[in-house]
C-alpha cells in the first residue's frame, strides 16, 4: 500500500510511497540562499504527508541559472540556509532530498550571457543564447560541483540527493546525440555520452558514503527525432543500476518537447494517467534499483494500483502539490480520491502547444504558499501570460 515504508539499497527507510517531485520554486533570495518564503513553503509541505520531498532544482554554479531566484548550492556559505530548510521540511518525518542541476543551454539570456553545453547546439528560441562547448577541465570541475552539492545536502541534514538527468538540462544534453557532438571521450558512443552522468554519480557517492541515498531523474526519452531514445535510456538506466543507485525516477521531454507536463501526450495517455508507464514496466524487468514514476498521476485508484501491482516503488506528483499541499496525506488517508489540476489552456494554439504557462502558473501558486496564502485554483492564466511575456492578452479573452 501507498502508506507502507520502503527501505532503499543504502539502508535508509522512507516512510511511504508518495513523493513530491522537484518543482522549481523561484522564491529563493537573489543570492541563491533559501528564503523565509521557502521555509514557509517547505514547512507546509512537510506537514503534507509525503514520504520524500525533492527540492526544486538547485544550481551548482551561480553563473548558470535556470530561472530567477533559484536555489544555489555552490559552497559552504549555503549550508546554514539549507540546514534550516531541512529542519522545516523534515520536522514531521518527511525526507527532503536536494535535486542538483545545471541548465546548460536551457538558461535564459537575461540570466546567462555565456551559456555552456556539451556542444555548441542552441535552442530554436531567442530566449536562449547559443552555448559554447565545455572544456575537459570545466567538465571535471562540474563533476566536482555536483559532488560538493550532494555533500552539502548531507551536511545540511537532508536525507538524500538527486541528479537532475532529465528534461534537457546539462546531463540530458550530454546524453543526447542531438546536443552532444563531441568527438572526445565525453561524446560519440552512448558509453561516452553517459560518462558525464556516471562520473557525477561516482563522485557524489565517494563524497557522501554508502549510507546516504542518491538517485537520478532521467528521461524515458526526449521525444525528438535524433535525440535520446527509449532504447538508449534503457541502457543508461542499466549502467546506473550496476553502479548501485538508490532510486531512479523516470520522466521525459525537454524544453523543445514538454512531454513531462503532458503537452505532447496523446489524450488517451492523459486519460490513462502515468505518461511513461509503458516504459517503466519494461525497465522493471531489467533492473533491481527502486523506481519512481512522475507525470500525470491524478487518481488514488491509479496510484494505489501502480504500487500494488509492483510496477514501481514510488509515485511522484508535481503539479498536484502546487494546488493541494496535503495531497499525500489525503491520498493515504483516503480523504481525497483525485488530484486533478487545470489544463491551463488559453484556446490560442500557438501558446497552448508550447505548454509555456504550466511552469509559471504553478510557480505563482508556490509563491502564494511562501507568503502564507492558500493556492488559488482560479488564478487567471492571462494574468500569468502578461507577467511572463510583458505582452497584453489578445483582444476578447
Ligand atoms: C512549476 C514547475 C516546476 C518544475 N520544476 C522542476 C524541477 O526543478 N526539476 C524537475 O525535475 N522537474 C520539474 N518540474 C517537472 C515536475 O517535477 C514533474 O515532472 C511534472 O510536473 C509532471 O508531473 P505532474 O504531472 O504530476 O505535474 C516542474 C514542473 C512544474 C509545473
Amino acid at each position: 500500500m501507498i502508506n507502507q515504508s520502503f527501505t532503499l539499497p543504502c539502508g535508509v527507510t522512507v516512510p511511504n510511497r508518495l513523493a513530491k517531485s522537484a518543482l522549481s520554486e523561484g522564491i529563493a533570495k537573489p543570492n541563491g540562499n533559501p528564503s523565509t518564503d521557502l521555509f514557509n513553503l517547505y514547512e507546509r509541505w512537510g506537514k503534507g504527508g509525503a514520504g520524500i520531498l525533492f527540492t526544486g532544482n538547485v544550481m551548482v554554479d551561480k553563473d548558470h541559472l535556470v530561472n530567477a531566484n533559484v536555489m544555489i548550492a555552490e559552497n559552504e556559505a549555503f549550508l546554514e540556509g539549507f540546514t534550516t530548510l531541512a529542519q522545516k521540511a523534515q520536522a514531521n518525518g518527511t525526507h527532503l532530498w536536494m535535486q542538483i542541476n545545471h541548465p546548460g543551454r536551457q538558461a535564459p539570456f537575461y540570466l546567462d550571457k555565456a551559456p555552456v553545453s556539451a556542444s555548441d547546439v542552441g535552442l530554436p528560441s531567442k530566449v536562449y543564447l547559443k552555448p559554447r562547448p565545455l572544456t575537459e577541465e570545466e567538465i571535471l570541475d562540474l563533476i566536482e560541483r555536483y559532488g560538493n552539492a550532494a555533500l552539502l545536502a548531507k551536511k545540511a541534514g537532508m536525507k538524500g540527493a538527486q541528479i537532475h538527468g532529465a528534461h534537457g538540462y546539462l546531463v540530458s544534453q550530454f546524453l543526447s546525440p542531438l546536443t552532444n557532438l563531441r568527438t572526445d571521450k565525453w561524446g560519440g558512443s552512448l558509453e561516452n555520452r553517459a560518462r558525464f552522468v556516471l562520473e557525477i554519480y561516482r563522485n557524489m557517492r565517494k563524497k557522501v558514503g554508502l549510507d546516504f541515498p542518491l538517485g537520478i531523474k532521467i528521461n524515458s526519452a526526449d521525444f525528438q527525432r535524433g535525440a535520446f531514445t527509449e532504447e538508449e535510456s534503457m541502457q543508461v538506466i542499466q549502467m546506473l543500476d550496476a553502479e548501485g543507485m538508490d532510486l531512479i525516477e523516470v520522466s521525459g521531454g525537454t524544453y523543445e518537447r514538454a512531454a513531462m507536463v503532458g503537452t505532447t501526450q496523446k489524450e488517451s495517455t492523459k486519460q490513462r494517467e502515468a505518461y511513461f508507464m509503458d516504459f517503466i514496466v519494461k525497465v522493471r524487468q531489467k533492473i533491481k534499483t527502486p523506481l519512481m514514476l512522475t507525470g500525470g498521476f491524478r487518481t488514488r485508484k491509479t496510484i494505489i494500483s501502480a504500487i500494488e501491482n509492483g510496477e514501481l516503488d514510488f509515485v511522484g506528483l508535481g503539479r498536484p502539490f502546487c494546488l493541494f499541499p496535503n495531497v499525500a496525506k489525503e491520498l493515504i488517508e483516503g480523504t481525497r480520491e483525485e488530484c486533478h489540476v487545470p489544463d491551463l489552456l488559453t484556446g490560442v494554439l500557438k501558446i497552448d502547444q508550447t505548454g509555456m504557462l504550466q511552469t509559471p502558473w504553478n510557480m505563482f501558486q508556490l509563491a502564494r504558499m511562501g507568503k502564507g496564502l492558500d493556492p488559488d485554483p482560479n488564478m487567471d492564466i492571462w494574468m500569468v501570460y502578461e507577467k511572463i511575456t510583458g505582452k497584453t492578452r489578445p483582444e476578447g479573452v
